[in-house]
Parts: structure tokens; C-alpha cells; sequence
């Protein structure tokens, strides 16, 4: 079954190691078990977990300023993709980004990332401009943006 939880700080070394290898890979290891950690910690970030029968098959760290918020992390284990757990992880984010007064949640993603940039489209964000050489000076992004408005549409 699935379920979303807060991160606690046990959680630390299974999410670090995860963001190596499904967000990072080819771009070294800055998510590090310390600082995913700190992050857990830190009141202005929610690092968020989906765990199906108790074992952590995705994950999300967003940091809050004070109008928008700033999607870190965002990744759902191989074998649990195309199950609906990346749409309901975003659920509870944009949940708690409204309650929380946030208008706009912003992100980066790898350009080469097509299929996180199409479930980024299909849960209602627009790709806002590139930015060459964003990661490690090698590779670039592409910017998106969702305004948080309207729960009633927060499924699409
Ligand atoms: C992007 C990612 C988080 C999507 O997670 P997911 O749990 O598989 O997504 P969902 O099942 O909730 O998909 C919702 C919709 O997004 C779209 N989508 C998701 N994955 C897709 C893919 N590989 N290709 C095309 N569309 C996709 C589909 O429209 C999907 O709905 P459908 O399955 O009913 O067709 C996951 O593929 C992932 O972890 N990728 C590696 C890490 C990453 O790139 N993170 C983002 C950058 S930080």
C-alpha cells in the first residue's frame, strides 16, 4: 500500500543514495547522507517520502522561500514507476505548498531528461526558459514553472 510520510532522519542514507543514482548520475554526488540529513531537519524544507509496504519507493525535497518554493529533489524507484507514485508525492507537495501560502513552485531538470520533463508537464508545470551549462557547467536545464492555485486541479 501506498502512503506519504515525512522523512525522518533515518531516512537519510536511503534517499542520499537514491539521488545518486536516479537524479545525479554522470553529475558526481551532491545530495550526500549529511546534507539530505540536514535538510530533513531543516524547517524550511520538507523532504517527503512515499513508502509502499514500508519501503521507500520515492521521494521529494522542496525548500520554501517566502511566496514560492524551490522542488530540490524528486524520484520514484524503477520498479515503481507508471504507478501514480510521483503524482501522488506532488499532491501532497502542492497540498502543503498552499497551505503553507506558497503561489509558484519552481524547478530544474536535466535537458536530456525527457521523461521527467513530460510527467512535469502532465502534472501541470510549463518549461520556463533553458539555462546552458546549470549543471556542473556541462549540461543544461530547463527551468519549469506551476502556479499553486486550485487543489481541484492539482491531479493535472
Ligand atoms: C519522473 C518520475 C519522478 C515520474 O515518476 P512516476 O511515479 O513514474 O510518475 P507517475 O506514475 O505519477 O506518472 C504521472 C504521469 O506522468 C507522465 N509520465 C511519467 N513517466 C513518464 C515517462 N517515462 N514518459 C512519458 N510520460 C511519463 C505520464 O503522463 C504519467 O501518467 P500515466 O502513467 O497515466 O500515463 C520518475 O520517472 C523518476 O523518478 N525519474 C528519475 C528521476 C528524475 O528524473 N527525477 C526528476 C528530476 S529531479
Amino acid at each position: 500500500m501506498l502512503s506519504i510520510r515525512l522523512a525522518r532522519k533515518r531516512d537519510a542514507d536511503t534517499i542520499a543514495v537514491m539521488s545518486r543514482e536516479l537524479i545525479e548520475a554522470g553529475l558526481g554526488w551532491s545530495w550526500t547522507p549529511s546534507r539530505v540529513a540536514r535538510s530533513i531537519l531543516n524547517r524550511e524544507t520538507n523532504v517527503v517520502v512515499a513508502d509502499i509496504d514500508s519501503r521507500i519507493a520515492g521521494f521529494a525535497l522542496m525548500h520554501y522561500f517566502e511566496e514560492h518554493a524551490h522542488l530540490l529533489l524528486f524520484a520514484v524507484s524503477r520498479e515503481n514507476r507508471r504507478q501514480s507514485v510521483g503524482r501522488t508525492l506532488w499532491t501532497w507537495l502542492e497540498r502543503t505548498a498552499l497551505v503553507a501560502g506558497i503561489s509558484t513552485v519552481h524547478l530544474e531538470v536535466r535537458a536530456g531528461n525527457t521523461p521527467a520533463r513530460e510527467f512535469y508537464r502532465q502534472i501541470g508545470f510549463t518549461e520556463a526558459e533553458t539555462v546552458r551549462g546549470y549543471y556542473r557547467g556541462v549540461e543544461a536545464a530547463i527551468r519549469m514553472r506551476r502556479r499553486v492555485s486550485n487543489v481541484a486541479h492539482s491531479s493535472r
